[in-house]
């Protein structure tokens, strides 16, 4: 049988509001009626129904997070620091994952404000905002995090992924590599677009020829890395050095070069993109482009929870750019000592 407020009330001997105001601390109580209402619920193990409470205040202490596949490294880090935060300011987080589809990140998002969670952090599936328009108009508390979205009016926090492939591009051709290719991720989203941009400039302002057989798309996995690479090494005109846009495609085309007999950097140098953990566990270490996992994840769950507690401030949508960082590794070496 389930035990009710009124069971808790009756064996305390005090009124139901009394027991709802010990409950959720909505009124002075004395500290005497306090402790012996909690005493009655521990010994009747009165579960009280947070869903009421949250329908009286307006709040269920609850976030959603919907991301395109935690089981990509770097989307499972994000997640990992999203819910510590957030549990540690009393928030519990339900994590969806969308599969990159328009369609289930418009379900999840339906579910979770049934479910009436206070706000949501969202990486976006594709580069639209159409699932999340409405909410917006309504002001509800969004972050989106790592993926941008074109004339979006939410805050936002990314890194500079123009800039970070730029740099991943410029450190090859400080090496002395002229012949760089590029492994890109999912041409429409903005990371994988911005980061293909930095690979452009980066050759353009060092007047190297950029070959457009160089640039060949992936989707962001492992497999779709490998794939990519073995593609590469068919060309006539081979490179010597990639670019992978984020590193499990790097890991892939790290895996093709094993395949092919290849050395990794003896007979070809590559360099990824995120910083994911995995990327210091393969063989050889991979040189990557960092992103500050911890800072993207931890900053976008502190603003949503300041949304949450404040509204919308003032000063209107907040877009906050982190810097990336390189971190050499082993999978990159001079072009000079490509073994002939
Ligand atoms: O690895 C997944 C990629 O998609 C990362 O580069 C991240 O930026 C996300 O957009």
């Amino acid at each position: 049988m389930r035990i009710t407020i009124k069971d808790v009330a009756n064996r305390a001997g005090v009124s139901i509001t009394t027991v709802s105001h010990v409950i959720n601390q909505t009124r002075f109580v004395s500290p005497e009626l306090v402790q012996r209402v909690h005493a009655v619920m521990e010994e009747l193990n009165y579960q009280p129904n947070t869903l009421a409470r949250s329908l009286r205040m307006g709040e269920t202490r609850t976030i959603g997070l919907i991301v395109p596949d935690n089981s990509n490294p770097f989307f499972a880090e994000v997640s990992r620091i999203i819910e510590d935060v957030g549990f540690e300011k009393g928030y519990g987080v339900f994590l969806c994952n969308s599969d990159g589809l328009l369609e289930k990140e418009a379900a999840y998002i339906n579910m979770l404000i049934a479910k009436q969670v206070d706000g949501v952090i969202f990486i976006a599936a594709e580069n639209t905002q159409e699932n999340i328009a409405d909410l917006t108009r309504q002001n509800f508390p969004i972050v989106m995090v790592d993926r941008d979205l074109p004339n979006a009016k939410i805050d936002v926090v990314l890194v500079n992924n123009e800039r970070g492939g730029f740099e991943a591009v410029n450190y090859l051709l400080q090496l002395g590599h002229r012949k760089i290719a590029c492994i890109a991720g999912t041409s429409e989203l903005t990371p994988s677009a911005a980061r293909v941009e930095g690979y452009r400039r980066a050759l353009s302002s060092a007047s190297v020829a950029l070959r457009e057989e160089w640039i060949v798309h992936g989707d962001f996995r492992s497999l779709s890395g490998e794939q990519a690479m073995a593609s590469l090494l068919q060309l006539a005109n081979p490179p010597t050095a990639v670019f992978a846009c984020n590193d499990l495609m790097a890991i892939g085309a790290l895996r093709a070069l094993r395949n092919h007999n290849l050395r990794v950097p003896q007979d070809l140098s590559v360099i990824g993109f995120d910083g994911i953990s995995m990327a210091e566990e393969v063989t050889p270490a991979l040189t990557t482009i960092a992103q500050p996992i911890a800072d993207l994840a931890s900053c976008a769950a502190e603003l949503l929870i300041r949304r949450i507690q404040i509204g919308h401030e003032k000063d209107g949508v907040q877009r906050i750019v982190l810097d990336t960082q390189l971190v050499v590794r082993e999978s990159c070496a001079p072009y000079s000592t490509i073994s002939s």
